[in-house]
């Protein structure tokens, strides 16, 4: 881990410091991985097609409420969707997914210093002298996130059942290459979800103090171990999410072949 001199007082002007290390080199990957995200997870979400490939559905259109395949859950796209829109079933859900990580402490911190320098990185000076935190509007907003997170949780539920239909193929059970991309998706997902500093607090916060109960302890315990490695989770599964994207797409499209392993 880096090491750098505390400053004895807090910088004064822009991106004044007292460090030494490269503390721009963080933001700047940060900013680049996820602007490389972003923009990937529109152009794909707006396609519309190739989300499926055999028993695979991609992770950025499910669930599939309505669409085309055979994994839309209330049949073809819906009458009343504006002519005008061109239709997508990721367009329906997209909004929660990319709401738990816009609200995410960790994205937070991350986006904030490398999107708009605010401050740049730890002990760097800000564009500005005073400090208002998310007190006020519009970051106030961010509190939402622990309504995200049930929400989370139960995309967790159905991204599960994606992966486990995953291994039915139309000739019976079986393990395709896709299998285990969807499968590794969904436990990145998982470890990234239930290691939310919101659910650590709402399984083992009650009036400022911990459960006793052996039950909820443990959960805090495994949350918490989680926790501790919620910025590799983050990306890990950001990426992981993405590829299970690009690999059904590819597949549908016949540039990729899915090898059957059984
Ligand atoms: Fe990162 Fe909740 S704090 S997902």
């Amino acid at each position: 881990m880096a090491s750098f001199p505390l400053p004895l007082q807090q910088p004064r002007g822009f991106g004044q410091t007292q460090r030494q290390d490269r503390w721009w080199l963080q933001p700047l990957a940060v900013f680049v991985g996820l602007t490389l995200f972003v923009v990937y997870a529109t152009w794909a979400a707006l396609q519309g097609e190739h989300y499926t490939h055999g028993p695979y559905l991609s992770p950025f259109y499910s669930p599939e409420l309505w669409g085309n395949s055979e994994h839309a859950w209330f049949g073809p796209p819906p009458s009343w969707w504006p002519a005008w829109l061109p239709y997508s079933p990721a367009i329906l859900i997209l909004w929660a997914p990319a709401g738990f990580r816009l609200t995410c402490y960790y994205y937070r911190g991350a986006y904030y210093k490398a999107f708009w320098a605010d401050p740049p990185n730890c002990a760097v000076g800000e564009p500005r002298q005073g400090y208002i935190g998310e007190n006020g509007w519009p970051l106030r907003i961010m509190n939402i996130h622990r309504y995200f997170l049930y929400i989370a949780i139960l995309f967790i539920g159905i991204l599960t059942y994606d992966a486990i239909m995953a291994y039915r193929f139309e000739d019976g059970l079986g393990i395709g290459v896709g299998s285990l991309v969807l499968t590794i998706n969904v436990v990145l997902l998982a470890g990234y979800t239930f290691g939310c500093h919101s659910l650590r607090h709402l399984v083992g916060g009650r009036r400022d103090s911990l459960h006793r109960g052996a039950v909820c302890s443990g959960i805090y315990r495994g949350c918490s171990a989680l926790n501790r490695r919620h910025m590799l989770w983050a990306w890990l599964s950001l990426f992981s999410v993405l590829f299970a994207d690009v690999y059904v797409r590819l597949c549908s499209m016949g540039i990729w072949r899915d090898w059957r392993l059984l």
